[in-house]
């Protein structure tokens, strides 16, 4: 039993003993499918976040999900799946354009909504009539899936709230004594969640972006929009899970766009503007999250600053932790392990950049969103 205090912590009532699966062995791949069939929590690497899996069709054992995240009730689970044949008895039928986008994508990181079947509980699904499905490009988890011999509900491997881990390490600092056991295969290659689409009879809409984007999905129907919502609308999103607050930092976010120079320029500004506070405050930590070419502009002139300053002790009251990225691939990568990190290095505030706002620019700025709880300044 865990009770979720204020913070978003867990304190354990009860705890158990989460085992460790480093690289499984063929063996111990069955002892897991065993375990998972059977109604336990094991934690299971994807190409995009770790996931907490459990049986899809056991909803005692969905309900272990919720209590381990402190997850509201009504966000459904993605059901993962091991081969795209396996989501016949899942679903009512399944729609031609359904069909092109697994055989485009599959295994791969889009998840689909399509009406469900009576098996599948109401538990995975939050009461919805529709259930969302997922074939993880994955090996060893699609193995795990198979040996299970059922589908496997699977939200990341997180409290609810705080960022997806893309680590073995991560989902044990989060999940540590809330689970049966956590499969250790390395760091996630893509670093941010499955796209999520609802297929429509004319064509999809996107529910929440992700890895596979919207130019990649035109390709299959050029019928493709976004949720209202995601769109600035006020009406509430189609995935409930996108109206909780998500992937939060401890400290304060801010996440600056615009053009290099214009970014640069702000961060400089926010920048000079804390290092006066640190020295009111007996030191600032700040974590940026730039960059490298950013960085390297920010470096250059704060660096020329500092022999503005000579003699003015602000600075050094003032301490940058800078995490740095190449390309949106690499800030994907990266995005969710540089706020834990910034949270271990207990940062008061972080300065983002936002990215620019096109392919999986879209699905980061969307999750950095959130972690800033909304504080996006275009400048
Ligand atoms: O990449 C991923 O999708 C990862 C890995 C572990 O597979 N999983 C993941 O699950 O991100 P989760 O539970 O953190 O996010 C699932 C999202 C939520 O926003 C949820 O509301 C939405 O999918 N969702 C699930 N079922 C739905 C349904 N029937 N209709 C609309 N949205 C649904
Ligand atoms: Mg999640």
């Amino acid at each position: 039993m865990a009770d979720i205090n204020k913070e978003g912590r867990s304190s354990l009532v009860d705890p158990i003993h989460t085992r460790i699966f480093t690289h499984p062995s063929p063996d111990e791949i069955e002892t897991l499918g065993t375990m998972l069939r059977e109604g336990k929590l094991v934690a299971l690497p994807t190409e995009t976040v770790y996931g907490l899996g459990a049986n899809g069709l056991d909803s005692e054992a969905m309900g272990r999900i919720y209590e381990a995240k402190g997850r509201p009730s009504d966000n459904p689970l993605i059901l993962h799946v091991d081969s795209a044949e396996s989501i016949v008895p899942l679903v009512d039928h399944i729609p031609p354009l359904a069909q092109d986008l697994m055989d485009a994508f599959w295994p791969g990181p889009l998840t689909i909504t399509l009406e469900k079947s009576d098996r599948v509980p109401d538990r995975a699904t939050g009461g919805l009539p529709r259930v969302a499905l997922r074939c993880p490009d994955h090996d060893l988890t699609r193995q795990i899936i198979k040996a299970a011999g059922c589908p496997i509900a699977a939200p990341s491997a997180n409290i609810s709230g705080r960022p997806s881990p893309t680590t073995a390490q991560a989902v044990w600092d989060d999940m540590e004594g809330r689970i049966d056991a956590i499969v250790d295969a390395g760091p996630c290659s893509i670093g941010v969640e499955s796209t999520v689409v609802e297929v429509q009879d004319e064509g999809l809409v996107i529910l929440r972006p992700g890895g596979i984007t919207e130019d990649m999905l035109k390709k299959i129907t050029p019928n493709v929009s976004y949720d209202k919502h995601l769109l600035g609308a006020q009406e509430a999103p189609k995935a409930p899970g996108m109206k909780y607050k998500h992937y939060a930092p401890d400290a304060d976010m801010y996440t600056l766009v615009g053009s290099q120079s214009h970014v640069a320029r702000a961060m400089v500004d926010q920048l000079d503007q804390l290092a006066e506070r640190a020295s009111e405050n007996n030191g600032l930590r700040v974590g940026l999250l730039v960059s490298s070419g950013l960085w390297e502009t920010i470096h250059e002139i704060f660096a020329s600053q500092q022999e503005d300053l000579v003699g003015d002790d602000d600075l050094v009251d003032l301490e940058i932790i800078p995490i740095t990225y190449e390309s949106l691939e690499d800030l994907a990568h990266s995005l969710y392990q540089a706020l834990l990190d910034f949270n271990q290095a207990k940062v008061d505030y972080i300065l983002a950049e936002g990215p620019s706002q096109e392919g999986l620019g879209i699905a980061l700025m969307n999750r950095m969103k959130k972690a800033s709880a909304g504080h996006v300044m275009q400048v």
